[in-house]
């Protein structure tokens, strides 16, 4: 089996990017990346505080800079933001070298998933529901386009959903 050099994770908020690039890392034994950890270690601050102080285009600008950094490391496999598909110029860094996997989940799933969540300011307000929808309406036609893979996740474990993309790499 010849694997990509990189596997990098696109799908809305609540897909489960992080869970499963976690464990698929393990199993190919590549390294793990998660874009949003890596832009709040190297900030000092969270994704809340940086959409506080610097706006979400100051987020985004951010986000560019720290695709640019991982899309050059070989054996990795990348959790990315539900957003980061959302700068045309963000497309040619996902997909270089990569297998680029679109983890697809519906709307209840991703509603389900982030309920809880405080570290969403996309979602912290009366109706994050809509957001959901909208976001989803907006994006699955370019998670679709981008994507080498597409991976439903709905009423999967993330056990389950590894175990069928190892067999597709
Ligand atoms: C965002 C998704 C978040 C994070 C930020 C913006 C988005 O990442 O990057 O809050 O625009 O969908 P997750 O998809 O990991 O929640």
């Amino acid at each position: 089996m010849s694997l990509p050099k990189r596997v990098v994770l696109v799908g809305p908020m609540g897909a489960g990017k992080s869970t499963i690039g976690r464990m698929l890392a393990k199993e190919l034994g590549y390294r793990f990346l998660d874009s949003d950890r890596i832009i709040e270690e190297r900030c000092g601050a969270n994704i809340p505080w940086i959409f506080d102080v610097e706006g979400e285009s100051g987020f985004r600008e951010r986000e560019t800079a720290m695709l640019k950094e991982l899309s050059e490391e070989p054996g990795t496999v990348l959790a990315t933001g539900g957003g980061a598909v959302m700068r045309s110029e963000n497309h040619a860094l996902l997909k270089s070298d990569a297998m680029v996997v679109y983890l697809r989940a519906s709307i209840d799933q991703q509603i389900e998933r982030t309920r809880k969540d405080r570290n969403r300011p996309l979602l912290q307000n009366d109706n994050p529901e809509a957001v959901l929808r909208k976001l989803f309406a907006l994006r699955d036609p370019i998670y679709t386009e981008l994507a080498d893979i597409v991976m439903h996740t709905d009423r999967k474990s993330p056990r389950l959903v590894v175990r069928q993309l190892v067999n597709r790499l």
